[in-house]
């Protein structure tokens, strides 16, 4: 019986070519136009989707693969895709945690020093003559020795800590659901977190438990001197929250990578000097890129070679065989 892999969205030729090697037959989802229909025909079929962090499975198609053994994604992030229900059914999900981290977190960075430093309101005033109209561009603030707090302490957001600490000697608080073994200051709640920092860089993981974690409360504590850096995932902010008192003042300033419904970010930021905007871009660099996609072929390749996996989700850690 040939080896069938769904591929869920896109995936870069290197990825295409191991996809190849490993699998009978690479069904693309792009490449198919009732995927429905489809998948009554061939989904029976399928023992492995490859999928990303935005388009995820839904449970449309996990219920339409009853043979389905293995989703591999690409990206750390697996909120799209519902974990443990895939454990239930003896479907091992993988992600790329670890490879990612050191973009991520420049990304964290360089939006904080960006928006901070006003990167983009000062580009466009050189652009638009202002500076030889009116002369120097107004001040900004700077992050050197300021507080900043990381909320979500995980593999990135230590990541962040520590670069922040040692290049720009801030001074790092954070919030996870419970205190990690770091030397770093542990703060009980996101609002007291933001009430004690002059920034707050969102590192959490997506989902349904940090729902808009970040909500007015925390937005206000932060407040009009404050700047809210996320690139986490867009679920985990109050957008609307946030662009109003992005406009009324009463957040000083956003630096986003991700939004609620991407890739659409709400028009009334356009405007604003106070925010720079990325198109979710925190991993997506070449080598880094690479390495997530190689880490894909290599869970599909061991999974179907000899059983294992090299990075299973949490959920999965149990159903999972991980070989050292
Ligand atoms: C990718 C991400 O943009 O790793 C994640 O969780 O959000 C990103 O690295 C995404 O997975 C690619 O679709």
């Amino acid at each position: 019986m040939p080896t069938e892999l769904l591929l869920i969205g896109g995936a870069t030729p290197r990825m295409i070519e191991a996809f190849a090697r490993d699998f009978d037959i690479v069904h693309k989802t792009k490449e198919i136009a009732d995927l429905p229909a489809f998948l009554a025909e061939h989904g029976a079929r399928i023992e492995a989707v490859a999928t990303n962090g935005h388009d995820g499975v839904t449970p449309a198609i996990m219920a339409a693969l009853p043979n389905l053994k293995i989703i591999a994604g690409y990206g750390v992030g697996y909120d799209a895709v519902d974990a443990p229900a895939a454990a239930a059914r003896g479907i091992v999900v993988t992600h790329t945690p670890n490879v990612l981290n050191d973009d991520v977190a420049n990304t964290a960075i360089m939006l904080l020093l960006a928006t901070t430093r006003r990167l983009v309101r000062d580009d466009r005033y050189v652009r638009d003559g202002r500076w030889t109209g009116f002369g120097a561009a107004p001040l900004t603030r700077s992050i050197a020795g300021t507080k900043v707090g990381i909320l979500g302490m995980g593999r990135i957001g230590e990541t962040i800590a520590r670069k922040l600490e040692a290049a720009f000697g801030c001074e790092i608080l954070y919030h996870s659901r419970s205190p990690k073994p770091v030397s770093w200051t542990y703060v009980e709640t996101p609002v007291a977190l933001a009430a004690a920092v002059g920034a707050l860089i969102v590192i959490t993981p997506g989902g349904p438990a940090t729902d808009k974690l970040v909500d007015r409360a925390v937005i206000e504590a932060l407040g009009p001197e404050g700047t809210l850096i996320n690139v986490a995932r867009g679920t985990v902010v109050d957008e609307a929250e946030m662009v109003a008192a992005l406009i009324d003042g009463r957040l000083g300033a956003a630096g986003l990578d991700v939004f609620e419904a991407e890739p659409k970010a709400p028009q009334a930021l356009f405007a604003l000097d106070n925010v720079t905007l990325l198109p979710h871009v925190g991993s997506a660099t070449v080598e880094t890129r690479q390495a997530m996609g190689d880490l894909v072929t290599e869970n599909l390749h061991r999974f179907f070679a000899d059983g294992t996996v090299v990075s299973p989700v949490p959920e999965c850690a149990a159903i999972a065989k991980v070989r050292a």
